[in-house]
């Protein structure tokens, strides 16, 4: 293994088929320190949507992806269930990374595609370590040809050093068009950081939700049940947790709305009136007036184009593109540049 901080190592099969690496991690919690004090210190104020996804955020994202305006998911997993064997047929994969697996809903397609292959290793990156540990034991039982090698990390560590080698070829999977969330200089950053630990003959799968009619982004950002508003306001609960705050969240509009320029959403809270609000963790007083906004996530919407773009500028190159009838969402197939 590599020189990386491995804080816990567990076998936690007694057939060896499940293995639990937790890596060293400076964790969310503590990026929330500097990420408020850069954010909400003075205006134009801003939190990182990581910060969203507490226990109550995870529960309310996946109720959103649930809901009728809310296209990604069920577009991606049906175009999933169409390409996955195509995907396994062209990168001839024998393990599947994911990055961000959560509770691995699309994942069973790519494994099975896999699995109609021969034995398969699936190789799960994500935080959760209990999420994780569930949703492995659940594939195990399911797939007795399956392997699982857990990594409890942040997927921005240097997570692919610390697998032990394997022979076949890897598919590292990015999906829900979480690279949405990043600007492109963070995701061609993040992405060059992925690439730069892939071998030649690795694949990456990204998931990316594609430009269409602002009325539907509209829609999906602002569903009628509250609940991406209910998601958004949900950050200041974490801040006023975690920071010892007393933001008021009610007190706060959710604001969400498609700028056709740059291709994307723009999430924001907005201060129905002056505030003054104290983040006593922080030694921190935060006056805010009325119509203020917090701006707390971009969901970037691509085009083949810009996809080619991204995945050029962190030293990849297109290899396949996958995408839905009405061209909602694609499934990219990257690959590192031959240099
Ligand atoms: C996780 N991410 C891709 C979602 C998105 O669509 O940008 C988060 C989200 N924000 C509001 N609704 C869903």
């Amino acid at each position: 293994m590599s020189g990386l901080d491995v804080v816990e190592y567990d076998r936690m099969d007694t057939t060896d088929r499940l293995e639990v690496v937790t890596l060293a991690s400076t964790g969310a919690r503590s990026t929330l320190v500097a990420d408020v004090r850069a954010g909400l210190a003075e205006p134009p104020r801003s939190l990182p949507p990581k910060h969203f996804y507490d226990a109550r955020g995870a529960r309310l994202f996946d109720a959103i992806c649930d809901t009728e305006e809310y296209y990604p998911t069920r577009t991606e997993e049906a175009l999933l269930r169409d390409v996955a064997p195509h995907v396994i047929a062209r990168s001839k994969a024998t393990e599947l990374v994911e990055l961000g697996s959560g509770a691995a809903r699309k994942t069973r397609l790519l494994l099975e595609a896999m699995l109609a292959e021969g034995p398969t290793r699936y190789v799960p990156v994500d935080v959760a370590r209990d999420m994780l540990v569930a949703s492995a034991e659940a594939l195990l039982a399911d797939y007795p040809a399956l392997r699982v090698h857990g990594l409890v990390a942040d997927y921005d560590q240097p997570f692919l050093a610390a697998l032990p080698e394997d022979e076949g070829g890897r598919l590292v999977a990015f999906l829900g068009s979480t690279i949405g969330n990043f600007t492109h200089e963070e995701g061609a950053a993040f992405l060059g950081r992925v690439g730069s630990q892939m071998r030649g003959d690795d694949f990456l799968l990204l998931g990316v939700d594609l430009v269409k009619d602002p009325a539907v982004l509209h829609a999906a950002y602002n569903d009628t049940q509250g609940l991406t508003a209910a998601f958004n306001r949900n950050v200041l609960e974490v801040v006023n947790r975690e920071l010892d705050g007393d933001f008021a969240p009610e007190a706060f509009d959710h604001v969400a709305f498609y700028d056709t320029e740059l291709q994307q959403v723009e999430m924001h809270l907005e201060a129905r009136r002056p505030m003054s609000v104290r983040l006593d963790a922080l030694g921190l007083q935060v006056e805010l007036s009325a119509g203020e906004r917090i701006h707390t996530e971009i969901s970037r919407k691509f085009t083949p184009e810009s996809t080619e773009r991204l995945l050029s500028d962190a030293g990849l190159v297109l290899a396949d593109w996958w995408t839905d009838s009405e061209a909602y969402f694609a499934l990219a197939l990257g690959q590192r540049a031959r240099s």
